[in-house]
């Protein structure tokens, strides 16, 4: 068999605050195969944005992290060991190589700046794209992420796009670098319900095209049900299921896992 594009193995963060220490994630092991869709669920608070922030660098300065995380090779790349490597190594990995949603795109997009400027910045730095062709790129990007008018909005500040709109945005960018892991945190926690299930079919019918893998957060397992095939349930920083995603909802082991079960929202009729 071959190796998991990403490989977890006692992934420990602490974070040291004036009068204690919290430790906010507790020895996790998992992996991720390419092109797998995998959820990460749990309360808020139970460590699974950290985690992910963890593995490509960006926590807080007051966080301790230990263990490994191994992103394997590609073509002529070798092995890259995520939590040792120097911020150099992780600033190109973040930018072509994973990719990362965030429930409020405001804070990863420039509000000062056309969404045009943005997109053709990571196209050209990332894909090494002439001006031109980075254009039309991010216009193809925009209509792919079903932007009506793609051509004529490319040139709008973030500002001048609804929520579902932006969110629709941060997905076109993430995925104009054709990473191999894209990250989605609450992607669709801020939107309305019908505009969360466009959303979440979008990001699953783009993983489904372009291979990429996906680690979906969200504190709702009915969200991750239609869109993973494999879950990790996460509990103030403790792994308390890991397993398919059918076997976690006919025969879930925790109680807490049954807890997060009965709390799905349920549609009506
Ligand atoms: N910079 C920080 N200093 C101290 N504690 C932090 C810091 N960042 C996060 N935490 C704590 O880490 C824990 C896990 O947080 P997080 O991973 O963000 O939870 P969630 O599962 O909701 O994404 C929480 O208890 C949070 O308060
Ligand atoms: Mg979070």
């Amino acid at each position: 068999m071959s190796r998991p594009l990403l490989e977890v193995r006692n992934l420990k963060i602490d974070f040291e605050t004036h009068d204690a220490v919290v430790d906010a994630v507790h020895a996790l092991d998992f992996t991720l195969e390419r092109g797998e869709a995998l959820g990460i669920v749990g309360e808020s608070g139970s460590g699974k944005s950290q985690t992910v922030l963890g593995l490509i660098g960006l926590l807080a300065p007051n966080a301790k992290i230990s263990g490994t995380a191994t992103l394997t090779g590609s073509g002529k790349q070798g092995d890259i060991e995520l939590l040792s490597a120097k911020p150099r190594i992780l600033r190109k990995v973040r930018g072509a190589r994973i990719a990362m949603i965030f429930q409020d795109p405001m804070t990863a997009l420039n509000p000062h700046l056309k969404i045009s400027t943005q997109m053709i910045e990571v196209l050209r730095a990332h894909r090494g794209m002439g001006r031109r062709e980075a254009m039309q790129a991010a216009i193809d990007m925009l209509e792919a992420v079903r932007i009506p008018e793609a051509a004529r909005r490319i040139k709008y500040y973030p500002h001048q796009f609804s929520g579902g709109m932006r969110q629709r945005v941060m997905i076109a960018m993430a995925l104009s670098c054709e990473p191999e892991i894209l990250i989605a945190d609450e992607p669709t926690t801020a939107l309305d319900v019908t505009v969360q299930a466009e959303i979440l079919d979008l990001i699953d019918e783009l993983r489904a095209r372009t291979h990429t893998a996906l680690i979906l957060i969200t504190h709702d397992l009915g969200v991750i049900a239609g869109q993973c095939s494999r879950a990790l349930v996460m509990r103030r920083g403790d792994l308390v299921e890991h397993g398919p995603i059918e076997q976690i909802f006919r025969a879930p082991e925790a109680q807490y896992t049954r807890d997060l079960l009965a709390a799905i929202p349920r549609l009506e009729g």
